[in-house]
């Protein structure tokens, strides 16, 4: 081990790194550290600000389950990490984060039918097609879909709720179309209730995710997408907190204030095609 000072201590830190292990993980914390450092010193931090820094990590590992997740989302690493995993072909629906309200064990429903059981908002009737990327149909393609009632809660976190509200599995048709019924979705806010949401406060960022509704689709064949879909006119588009948006995934939700058919008005409809990535 070299001689220790301010200048040097960088280099004598990662010399410690060359006595084992496996060659990744080497790796991983070679840049970890000097980007450590290089922190540090750049921005000249004081004793006292690191030992905030502690105190917050304590505080966000000690307190409130899953929290860690919400400061990797709310510092843009879970956005970056889902970008670099999941690099699309061009024309392919781009993929997004699962976020923590999704559950195992949706009930699969008819197609057309309703996702939730109980909720008093006008109907939004949602549909689409789910295809190849040269535009065949993909018959028989699963769609988990999942989005919080109209009181901006997921059932998951919701005692209210009934069991499986506002979430549900359901088949593309032979020509791949799918469709269910819902109520628009609304903005919520991120839990601010723990060292992320004062984090928030220190720097100024907003807490409240734009609407959105999640799709996990799976087709043999052809890659799993995972993604959300959000509705235009959304005063939150441009400043969710966890940075999930894309222009591609952004759709107009139209409102109609006749009857059409048993479609009692006001009610609304949207649409949204998936471009399925072939399997590599
Ligand atoms: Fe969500």
């Amino acid at each position: 081990m070299g001689d220790l000072t301010e200048q040097t201590a960088t280099d004598v830190v990662l010399e410690e790194l060359t006595r084992g292990g496996s060659p990744r993980m080497k790796e991983i914390m070679t840049s970890l550290i000097t980007h450590l450092h290089g922190f540090v010193r750049e921005v000249e931090l004081t004793e006292q600000e690191w030992m905030e820094g502690i105190r917050f990590l304590e505080e966000t590992g000690e307190k409130i389950p899953g929290e860690f997740i919400l400061l990797s989302d709310n510092l843009g690493v879970s956005v970056l990490l889902d970008l670099m995993n999941h690099r699309k072909p061009k024309g392919a629906t781009e993929n997004n984060m699962q976020g923590p309200f999704h559950q195992e064990g949706s009930p699969e429903r008819a197609m057309s039918s309703r996702i939730f059981e109980d909720d008093d908002a006008d109907p939004l009737f949602w549909s689409g097609q789910v295809r190849a990327p040269d535009g065949t149909p993909i018959a028989g393609a699963l769609l988990d879909i999942w989005q919080t009632a109209s009181n901006a809660n997921y059932q998951l976190v919701d005692d209210r709720q009934p069991e499986h509200n506002f979430r549900g599995k359901y088949r593309s048709g032979a020509d791949g179309r799918y469709a269910f019924e819902t109520v628009c979705p609304v903005s919520y806010p991120i839990p601010t209730v723990g060292s992320v949401g004062k984090l928030l406060k220190a720097i100024g960022r907003p807490e409240i995710r734009p609407a959105h509704v999640h799709f996990k689709v799976s087709a043999d064949g052809f890659e799993p997408l995972t993604t959300m879909i959000f509705t235009k006119g959304d005063p939150h588009l441009g400043k969710d907190p966890v940075f999930g948006v894309r222009e591609s995934l952004i759709i107009d939700v139209a409102k109609h204030d006749t009857d059409e058919g048993d479609r009692k008005a006001p009610f609304y409809t949207a649409e949204f095609d998936f471009v399925m990535e072939p399997a590599a």
